[in-house]
């Protein structure tokens, strides 16, 4: 079946060659045709071929679903008390992951299923119609495969963090545990991973422990993702590229050759703002970095201790007040960016033959996802050509008739 939508005020399609000639190739007065799961037409209104099915969008403004290309679902626990304890000063260290990992091993499988479905729930409304998950809460071969299996249930974006930390149990031995990773743990998880990742950071794991647990997981076919330069500068950037890594993740704390590195090489430059907003850390440069010419991503990395957010739009408008992006950029770095940090050219941008993933704002321009910030304005998500309304409004119980409603709140 075909679907018309029609009457979009503003369309984004993140196709250069389309409508406004800037890189995120707005149109106006725009529709699209899906046919299935796919994109088949895109241009103006007036030119669009008949469909099965039309849906007006009254205007609004619509854009590519976002690509969020990290994120930390599989977990168990609670960590607002950290959290409010930075507010009253306390560091952000890689420390707290073990709490975490406590209440993770000691969770059920459905308990740890039941919280991705309500976090990537939460992405949908979002307008997340992409996302990648990690394990890294388990940190044993059983725990971190079982994340793996509940993680492939919801997304194929699936990354072994087997090397998040290193465990409580091998503290003072911490080559065991490496090879642990590299070995037994990586057998058991890539047949349910696609991507390997290592924490690279003080506290973490150093430039030799993440190579070779990178290394290993290359060697099995899976793709390369890194997290580097979140705490303090290190090797893990230049590691990435060197690598051939997708994605090197967080880039707070970047030397000048990390940027040479990442503007020379085809690594995507992945931004957290989330993290730098609930850690209270310095925000990373991402003006530096599109000057340099390096690919830049947007992403939650919703996880429970350093960004505890599902709201790519805070992430997009975070960027805009405090990394130096435009909206524009920003947007195109939550969608075409997320794109290219999980190497998928089949999302990211509203051209045919893509994947029918759209979303329509409650808003005449993308530009408002910077400039209401905290807003809900994404009322309709379509992911894989299939139409989902998001609801954000109060609805009167009772029939709205009240003792309240009658008298208001003071009488
Ligand atoms: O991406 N940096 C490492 N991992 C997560 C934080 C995990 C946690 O604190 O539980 C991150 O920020
Ligand atoms: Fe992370």
């Amino acid at each position: 079946m075909t679907v018309l939508y029609t009457d979009i005020g503003e369309l984004v399609t993140n196709d250069p060659a389309a409508g406004d000639g800037s890189a995120l190739g707005v149109l106006h007065d725009a529709a699209v045709v899906v046919d299935g799961d796919r994109i088949v037409w895109t241009g103006p209104a007036r030119d669009a071929p008949a469909a099965d099915r039309r849906v007006s969008w009254a205007g609004d403004a619509a854009v590519p679903g976002f690509v969020d290309s990290h994120a930390h679902l599989v977990f168990a626990g609670e960590r607002s008390a950290e959290f409010a304890a930075r507010a009253s000063g306390r560091p952000y260290t890689a420390g707290g992951i073990r709490t975490t990992v406590g209440a993770t091993r000691a969770a059920p499988v459905e308990v740890l299923d039941a919280g991705v479905a309500r976090l990537a729930g939460e992405m949908r409304a979002a307008g997340i119609t992409t996302f990648e998950t990690k394990s890294g809460y388990g940190l044993t071969v059983d725990d971190e495969r079982r994340a793996l299996g509940i993680a492939g249930r919801y997304t194929p974006e699936t990354t072994f963090l087997g090397a998040h930390v290193v465990p409580d149990e091998y503290a003072d031995r911490r080559d065991d545990y490496v090879d642990l990773v590299r070995g037994p743990m990586l057998d058991a998880c890539a047949p349910h991973a696609r991507w390997v990742d290592v924490f690279c950071e003080r506290g973490a794991f150093d430039a030799d422990e993440s190579r070779a647990v990178l290394s290993a997981g290359r060697d099995r076919g899976l793709g390369v993702r890194v997290h580097a330069g979140q705490l303090g500068p290190g090797d893990g950037v230049r590691l990435a590229v060197e690598l051939g890594a997708a994605s090197v993740d967080h880039c707070t704390f970047l030397s000048d050759a990390d940027v040479d590195a990442l503007a020379a090489g085809r690594t995507v430059a992945t931004l957290l703002p989330g993290v730098e907003f609930s850690t209270r850390t310095p925000w990373a440069d991402g003006r530096r970095l599109l000057d340099a010419g390096a690919t830049v991503a947007l992403a939650t990395d919703c996880n429970p201790g350093s960004s505890f957010t599902t709201s790519i739009g805070f992430c997009i408008a975070l960027a805009v007040r405090h990394m130096g992006l435009s909206p524009a950029e920003a947007l195109h770095a939550a969608t075409a960016g997320g794109a290219a940090a999980l190497r998928r050219p089949d999302v990211g941008a509203v051209t045919p033959g893509r994947r029918a993933d759209l979303v329509r704002l409650a808003a005449p321009s993308y530009v408002h996802l910077a400039y209401r910030p905290g807003v809900p304005l994404v009322s309709e998500v379509v992911a894989a050509g299939t139409r989902y309304a998001v609801g954000h409004h109060a609805v009167p119980v009772d029939g709205g008739a009240g003792p309240v409603d009658r008298a208001g709140p003071h009488g």
